[in-house]
C-alpha cells in the first residue's frame, strides 16, 4: 500500500467506517469529508483506515431500509472486530445508518466519534420553499389530482433535494444526529450544521483529530452513553418533535449499550417536555433556518434543567460544559420554555385493544392543546378513539363515539 513503518509505527490507527455509495444522495459528501477526517487524524499523530460499509439509502433501497439496519449494526461491529483498529470514526446520517453503525460501534466499545451528515438545504421551486419527504407526498397527491403538471412536477424533482445531505425537514435523519449529539457521541454542534457548509467540512476534520485524543485517553461510548445520556436523547427528540422511528432506535441503542429503555419511560418524559423546535413536518421551519437561529446547542441550552447536564461527551467535557455560551438568534424558530410550540405531551405512549404492547402518536401541533383532553379532535378522526386512561399512566383506545 505504500505506506512506511513511520507512518503508521506507535500509532493509534483510526478505522473511518464510510457509508459513502453513489446512490445515496444523502452522503454523496462522504468521499470528500473522509478525506477531511483523515486530515485531522494525520495532524494528530494517528492512522487512518478508510472502510467502505453498506450504505441505507432511504429513497431507493425497498422495501425499506429498516431491514436493513441490523446488517449494517453487525457489519461495523465485525468490522472493528476483524480488523485492528484502536478507534472509529463513523460517517452517516440517512435515517438508519445513524442508529445502525453506533449500535455496531456500541458493540465493540472502542472509542468512537460520529460525523453526521448534516441536513441538505431548503428546497425550492420558483421560489416555494420545499421540505423533503412531506412536500413529496403533498405535490406527488397534487399532480395526480391534476392540480400542478408533469411540468411543474418536474421543477419539484430537480428543486427539493439541491445539495448533499440529509432531509432537512425533522424526519428520522435529522433527529437521530440531533440525538447523537444530545448522548454526547458527536463533537458539540456538530448535527446542526448543512452538508455543503465550508464548516461540515471543519468539523469533519476536527472529528480526526479529536478521535485520536479519544484513543490516547481511552475514552469509550460506555463512559458516555450511560441512562441519563439516553434521557437526554429522549428529551432531545421529544423537544424536536422528532420522528416517531426515533423511539424504535433509542430502545435499540440503549440495549447495545446494555442499558433499558421502555416506551413508559418515553410516556413519561413526555409529559414534561415542551416541544421548541419550530421545524417541519411539525412547525414551520427548515434545519436550515434551525442552524441559524443557533443549532441545537441553542436548543439544549433552552431546556435547561430538563436535561442531565453532567454527562460526558466525546469532546472529554460534559454536556453542560459544551453548551456554555450557546444563543438562540431566532426565538421564532427555537422557542424559548415559556412560549413552546406544544406545552408537553409532543408523543404519547397508547394501549388499548389494537395495540396491547402499545403504539405511539404524535398529535399533529394545531390540535396540541386537546392532548390532555380526553376526545380531542385529533383522535376522534378514527374509527377508533384513543383517550388517556383518567386512572392509569399511558392512554387507552375506547370505541368511537
Ligand atoms: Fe436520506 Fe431522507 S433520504 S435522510
Amino acid at each position: 500500500m505504500g505506506y512506511s513503518r513511520a507512518d503508521y509505527a506507535g500509532k493509534p490507527v483510526i478505522a473511518i467506517i464510510n457509508t459513502w455509495s453513489d446512490i445515496n444522495p444523502c452522503h454523496s459528501h462522504f468521499r470528500q469529508r473522509a478525506e477531511e477526517v483523515k486530515r485531522g487524524i494525520w495532524q494528530a499523530g494517528g492512522f487512518p483506515v478508510e472502510m467502505p460499509a453498506m450504505s441505507l439509502s432511504e429513497p431507493f433501497q425497498k422495501p425499506t431500509t429498516m431491514l436493513y439496519r441490523n446488517l449494517l449494526a453487525m457489519e461495523t461491529e465485525e468490522l472493528l472486530r476483524s480488523y485492528p483498529a484502536d478507534g472509529c470514526v463513523l460517517l452517516g446520517g440517512c435515517d438508519k445508518t445513524t442508529p445502525a453503525l453506533l449500535m455496531g460501534a456500541l458493540a465493540m466499545d472502542l472509542p468512537t466519534l460520529f460525523v453526521p451528515a448534516g441536513p441538505m438545504l431548503r428546497g425550492n421551486w420558483n421560489g416555494v420553499t420545499l421540505g423533503s419527504g412531506s412536500d413529496t407526498w403533498k405535490y406527488w397527491a397534487e399532480l395526480r389530482a391534476g392540480n400542478i403538471t408533469e411540468q411543474d412536477w418536474q421543477g419539484i424533482e430537480d428543486g427539493i433535494a439541491r445539495s448533499p445531505g440529509h432531509c432537512m425537514t425533522m424526519g428520522t435523519a435529522s433527529t437521530m444526529t440531533a440525538v447523537v449529539e444530545a448522548i454526547g457521541m458527536c463533537l458539540s454542534g456538530a448535527s446542526s450544521i448543512p452538508a455543503p457548509d465550508s464548516r461540515h467540512a471543519q468539523m469533519a476534520s476536527l472529528s480526526g483529530r479529536r478521535i485520536v485524543e479519544m484513543v490516547w485517553q481511552d475514552l469509550k461510548p460506555s463512559e458516555i452513553v450511560t441512562p441519563a445520556a439516553i434521557d437526554n436523547g429522549v428529551r432531545t427528540a421529544l423537544a424536536l418533535s422528532g420522528s416517531t422511528n426515533a423511539i424504535v432506535h433509542l430502545i435499540a441503542l440503549a440495549r447495545r449499550a446494555g442499558h433499558a429503555l421502555s416506551l413508559d419511560r418515553y410516556d413519561e418524559l413526555a409529559r414534561s417536555t415542551p416541544v421548541l423546535a419550530n421545524i417541519r413536518p411539525s412547525g414551520q421551519y427548515l434545519m436550515e433556518d434551525f442552524y441559524y437561529a443557533g443549532g441545537l446547542r441553542a436548543m439544549l441550552a433552552q431546556m435547561g434543567d430538563l436535561l442531565d447536564t453532567s454527562t460526558l461527551t466525546v469532546d472529554g467535557r460534559t454536556l453542560g460544559e459544551n453548551l456554555a455560551g450557546a444563543r438562540v438568534f431566532n426565538d421564532d424558530v427555537i422557542r424559548p420554555r415559556d412560549k413552546p410550540l406544544v406545552a408537553r405531551d409532543g408523543l404519547a405512549v397508547l394501549r388499548g385493544n389494537l395495540a396491547p404492547d402499545g403504539a405511539v402518536i404524535k398529535p399533529p401541533p394545531r390540535s396540541r392543546t386537546c392532548c390532555a383532553i380526553p376526545a380531542a379532535p385529533w383522535c376522534s378522526a378514527t374509527t377508533t378513539t384513543w383517550r388517556r386512561a383518567s386512572t392509569t399512566r399511558g392512554w387507552t383506545s375506547m370505541p368511537a363515539a
